[in-house]
This record gives C-alpha cells, sequence and structure tokens, in this order.
C-alpha cells in the first residue's frame, strides 16, 4: 500500500485463546514504534472486529459480515489466533477469510534472532521470505470422503472415462493449479524480491512427479519472469550457461534477480545445508505450508514467525501459530510473531522506518536474552518474562 493516511484506521482481530494476550502486548509494540519514530505526526487508529469462537458465541457467526465489511474499509488487518469453532458453518475461518478477501499470497520472512536458541549450528545463514499461494492446490476443500457416493461418482468417471486406475475404496481429493493463480503468485514475489535488493526467487515445487500442477507450476513461473520481468530478471541456466564467457558464468547483472527451480525434497535438505543461496521462495499451497513451519523451526521457533496474508486489494497480518489453548490465560505466550506480524504491516503501509524501528526493539530485546516461557525453556539463564511483560521491554526499546 502506498500513500497511506498519516492516521489511518487499521482493523485487528483480537483472537482466541492466547489471542487477548498476545494481540493487546502487539499493539502496544507497534504503536510505540510509530510513536518513537514519528512522535504524534502519524499513528494507526485500531479498529475492534469479531471473529473467532467469541464471535460465534456472541453473535452467531465466527466470521461476520461486519468484519468482513471493516476490513474491506480499512484494507489492512492484525490478527489474533482465530479458533474454528465446531457448527459454525465454516470448515476453516482462516482459509474462508483468505478466499472471501482473495488474499492469494501468504509471505512469511524467516529469519533469525541473535540471542534465540536454534536448533542449527548456524541459524543466522537463513533469511528468507516464502511466498506461499493460498486459494489452490490440494487446499481448495474439493474432497470426496472414502465409501460415499460422491466419491464412488468420482472414481468410476475417473476409471471408466479417463483410464485411471483407482482403488473403489479410496477417499478422493482434487488439486488444482491455475495459470492465473501461480502467475500473480510468482508475480508478487518476484516483485517484492526486486522492491527488496532479494538477489534470487526459487520457485519450488514436485513437477518431476505432478507435471500438470506442480510441473506446470515451474513453467508458468519462468513465463512470468521472461514476459513481464526480461530486463530485470535472468534464470540460472542463463547465468551457467556454456556459451557465456567464463568470467561471466555464475555471475548476475547487478540489480537483477536470478530466477531458479528446485524440487521441493531437495529444497529440504537446502535449507539446512545452502541457506545462504535462498533470497524469496515462491511455492504451491501445501509445500510452501510445510517450508514455512519447517524454517520457522530452524531459526528457533513458530512463537517468533510472523506472517501476513496479501492479495491486490486487501492484507491481513497475523500470528502464525494458533490459540495455544494449553498455555491461555497463563501469561506464557509468545507476542512476538505478531509483533514481527505488526512490522510487517507497517512496512505495508509505507512506513519503514517506523517497521525496522519495531523490529530492531525486538532484536534487542530478545539479544539480552529476555524471553517468554516458550524461548526461556531452552535457554537456561536467561530472564523470563510475561507476555505483558515481553510487550512492555519491546515498547520500551522502541519508543
Ligand atoms: P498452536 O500453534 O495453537 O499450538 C502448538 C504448540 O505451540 C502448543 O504447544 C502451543 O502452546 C505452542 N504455541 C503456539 N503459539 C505460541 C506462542 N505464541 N507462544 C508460546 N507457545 C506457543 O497449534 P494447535 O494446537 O495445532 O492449534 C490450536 C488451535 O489453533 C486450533 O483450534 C487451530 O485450528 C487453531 N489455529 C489457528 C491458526 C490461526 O488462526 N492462524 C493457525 C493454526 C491453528
Amino acid at each position: 500500500m502506498t500513500n497511506a493516511p498519516d492516521h489511518p484506521q487499521v482493523v485487528y482481530l483480537e483472537g482466541d485463546g492466547i489471542g487477548p494476550e498476545v494481540t493487546p502486548a502487539a499493539i502496544e509494540a507497534i504503536d510505540a514504534a510509530v510513536a518513537g519514530t514519528y512522535g504524534g505526526a502519524r499513528g494507526i487508529e485500531w479498529q475492534p472486529a469479531a471473529a473467532g469462537k467469541k464471535a460465534f458465541q456472541e453473535l452467531g457467526t465466527p466470521l461476520p459480515e461486519a468484519t468482513l465489511e471493516a476490513i474491506r474499509a480499512t484494507k489492512v488487518a492484525l490478527k489474533g489466533p482465530l479458533e474454528t469453532p465446531v457448527g459454525g458453518g465454516i470448515r476453516s475461518l482462516n482459509v474462508a477469510l483468505r478466499q472471501t478477501l482473495d488474499l492469494y499470497a501468504c509471505v512469511r520472512p524467516v529469519r533469525y534472532f541473535p540471542g534465540v536458541t536454534a536448533p542449527v549450528k548456524a541459524p543466522q545463514d537463513l533469511d528468507v521470505v516464502i511466498f506461499r499461494e493460498n486459494t489452490e492446490d490440494v487446499y481448495a476443500g474439493i474432497e470426496f470422503e472414502q465409501g460415499t457416493p460422491e466419491a464412488a461418482r468420482v472414481i468410476a468417471f475417473l476409471t471408466g472415462e479417463m483410464g485411471a486406475t483407482i482403488s473403489p475404496d479410496s477417499g478422493i481429493g482434487i488439486k488444482p493449479m491455475s495459470v492465473h493463480g501461480s502467475k500473480r503468485l510468482v508475480r508478487k514475489a518476484i516483485r517484492y524480491a526486486l522492491d527488496n535488493g532479494r538477489d534470487s526467487v526459487t520457485l519450488v515445487h514436485k513437477g518431476n512427479i505432478m507435471k500438470f500442477t506442480e510441473g506446470a507450476f515451474r513453467r508458468w513461473g519462468y513465463e512470468v519472469a521472461a514476459d513481464e520481468f526480461s530486463e530485470q530478471t535472468v534464470t540460472e541456466a542463463e547465468l551457467f550457461h556454456p556459451d557465456r564467457p567464463p568470467e561471466l558464468r555464475g555471475k548476475a547483472p547487478p540489480g537483477t534477480v536470478v530466477i531458479k527451480d528446485r524440487i521441493a525434497d531437495a529444497m529440504f535438505q537446502e535449507v539446512l545445508l545452502h541457506p545462504r543461496n535462498y533470497g524469496v521462495l515462491a511455492l504451491s499451497n501445501l509445500n510452501g505450508d510445510y517450508i514455512s513451519d519447517a524454517t520457522a523451526a530452524q531459526v528457533g521457533g513458530l512463537g517468533i514467525a510472523p506472517g501476513g496474508n496479501i492479495g491486490d486489494q486487501y492484507a491481513v497480518f497475523e500470528a502464525t501459530h494458533g490459540t495455544a489453548p494449553d498455555i491461555a490465560g497463563q501469561g506464557k505466550a509468545n507476542p512476538g510473531s505478531l509483533i514481527l506480524s505488526g512490522a510487517m504491516l507497517l512496512r505495508h503501509l509505507a512506513w519503514p522506518e517506523a517497521a525496522a524501528r519495531l523490529e530492531q526493539a525486538m532484536a534487542r530485546v530478545l539479544q539480552a536474552r529476555r524471553f517468554t516461557a516458550d524461548l526461556a525453556a531452552v535457554a537456561p539463564g536467561s530472564e523470563l518474562l510475561t507476555t505483558a511483560a515481553f510487550g512492555h521491554a519491546v515498547a520500551a526499546e522502541a519508543r
């Protein structure tokens, strides 16, 4: 978003479970960073809106139309974790929100913060931004349960008319991946790389096996680069082409983004073995889901991994974890994920100075090994903070 007013309205969904703890902590820290950067010249006017379990209990629906209208009006929202109530008429609230507002890219920056205990030797080598397609693939929700007449019909069609071999006792899931859906995701990833000085975009796919979905995603990704960004991108294959002068081999012209691709299973090795070779990853829905959580764990945990669901019109920045019912109400939850999602929100408002200030403030708190229970549990000798105290600490650093 460009040209945000100085006092934009932003919707917030407090969330269920640990939501009422992490959301106020995050808002306190975000506001402090904005005030610290701009004095009173800029500030967010937060608008509460209802969603999730509480909305279901009070209003009879987990995703009230008024909430969707509020997000359509402000165009930007911050969202705590939501519980999808059973019987609420919605399979997954998060999926419904993404599909209704066409938030087609799930963007997850993954980087290490010094001080945090991570399970690998050099967590600082990983610094990637993941663009996961959010609306298609096996997550489209087109499934037919084993043993139902619907499954039997689909199986009869595929075996009888399409020549497929399927065990008759199968459940069926459908994997649609479109040119439009794939290309707009890759387009967003390339544009992000160009705007943010990232040197590569890697198309991650399982095209060796699923040629017409995952393989097509790879092909369409290269097409977007060639058709729309020919001056600003170069493919890895071109860089290593035998005709290229030896002194230029492997070297991308300054300012260009290298487009490459990797098979998904190899990518899981690559993020561990050669993390520095990757800047932006573009993936289909399921692959993106897996790699987002795996890489978050690699740098120290889901409690501090931020995310944004971004479309062409609206953006919802969210905690990437769930409602954590096991620790709700105990002051143990880490608000770091939502705080860093708040930094993404500030960048989206085109307030990069405030975003950087917020990230640096949180980095200083983590560097001082002042942790909520999740991180303190694996960091002997660190200082244990409650959720609210962590929010206060980041806010104090950001002010
Ligand atoms: P979860 O992410 O809520 O919890 C998994 C584990 O991580 C738990 O041990 C929890 O205590 C811990 N954890 C999560 N966030 C934490 C934080 N900020 N600080 C410290 N520890 C944290 O995943 P789970 O248990 O699978 O799901 C619980 C509920 O959350 C379900 O109703 C699910 O549908 C919902 N959910 C919502 C999401 C969203 O709104 N974006 C995403 C994932 C799950």
